[in-house]
């Protein structure tokens, strides 16, 4: 199974892996009865049927090098994905970024309403540390705890949260190029480095490999924000599925700003040759993600 996987083209693998992990969610996401299936409706609107999955990918694919069962690392790809899906969620909110648009369709407070849309956000990161810390997950007890700690420490205030609020608080200031580099670490960089990271836990790792890809991660976050930060400036609001031209109108903190599109895609394309450095001791293994790497920086969506 797993050679078969290896031949597979990066664009075939990328698609098993969101099959995979689109049944995961649909399967952890049941409907109850009552009204609270209102707000069960506008998660499932938020997290299904769309993205790149990237960041499922990374889990399943890292997983693959330590031959963890693919039905576990699907739970932990789905959970990432909830997480992922609340901060774009709460992202979208008029109060941050105001945006109307996402993955195509209408952000999830136009297609149900502000307050549901703060709840869904709410209940999918609950729900992701539920799944996580589910026996199904992972049979030893430690794997299924340090997949917790270590989401969670990627998601809050020295985490997502916390580049979330230095990216609000730098709207029309000049940050250095260093300060840019930390607030995207923390804002995008650190759940992807989580992702590449998951791997490694699921399969008990040595320290070393959960170091490497770790460092994998990191690199392919950051050079993965200065994709998007291009795009909002280059891409078309059709190909990338929400509005672009926000972050100069709205004075956010991208290196695009301060460098230049030619300085900050130059910038990009080192992260990302360097995100595969940490690749080598895996061998060819880690084909996919060496190539998802170079794809971070090539992508037009
Ligand atoms: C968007 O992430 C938010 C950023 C961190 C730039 P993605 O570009 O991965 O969004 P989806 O999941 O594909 O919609
Ligand atoms: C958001 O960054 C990163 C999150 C933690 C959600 P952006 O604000 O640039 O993401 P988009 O462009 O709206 O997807
Ligand atoms: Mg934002
Ligand atoms: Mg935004
Ligand atoms: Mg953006």
């Amino acid at each position: 199974m797993m050679s078969d996987l290896n031949v597979l083209t990066l664009s075939d693998a990328l698609a098993q892996a969101a099959g995979e992990v689109e049944q995961a969610l649909g399967d952890l996401l049941p409907v109850p009865d009552g009204a609270e299936a209102r707000v069960v409706h506008a998660m499932r609107y938020a997290v299904l049927g769309g993205g790149k999955r990237m960041r499922a990918f990374m889990v399943m694919e890292t997983a693959t090098l330590f031959g963890v069962d693919r039905r576990c690392a699907a739970r932990v790809a789905a959970a990432v994905e909830m997480l992922h899906a609340y901060s774009l969620v709460h992202d979208d909110l008029p109060a941050m970024d105001d945006d109307d648009v996402r993955r195509g369709k209408p952000s999830t407070h136009k297609a149900f309403d502000e307050a549901t849309a703060i709840l869904a956000g709410d209940a999918l990161q609950t729900r992701a540390f539920e799944v996580l810390a589910e026996h199904d997950t992972h049979s030893n007890a430690d794997a299924r705890c340090e997949l917790v700690l270590a989401l969670a420490a990627a998601s809050g205030a020295r985490g997502m949260v916390g580049g979330q609020m230095i990216d609000i608080d730098a709207e029309g200031k000049t940050l250095t190029a260093d300060e840019i580099g930390r607030l995207q670490a923390l804002k995008t960089g650190r759940l992807i480095q989580f992702s590449a990271e998951a791997g490694a836990i699921l399969g008990r790792a040595n320290q070393m490999q959960r170091h490497l890809l770790a460092s994998y991660g990191r690199d392919v976050g950051a050079a993965f924000q200065i994709a998007d930060d291009i795009l909002d400036v280059e891409g078309t609001a059709e190909d990338v599925g929400k509005a672009t031209g926000k972050d100069a109108a709205a004075g956010k903190a991208t290196l695009v700003a301060i460098l230049g599109l030619d300085r900050a895609r130059a910038q990009a394309d080192a992260l990302s040759v360097q995100a595969a450095s940490h690749l080598d001791s895996f061998g060819d293994k880690a084909a996919h993600l060496r190539a998802l790497a170079a794809l971070v920086v090539a992508r037009k969506s």
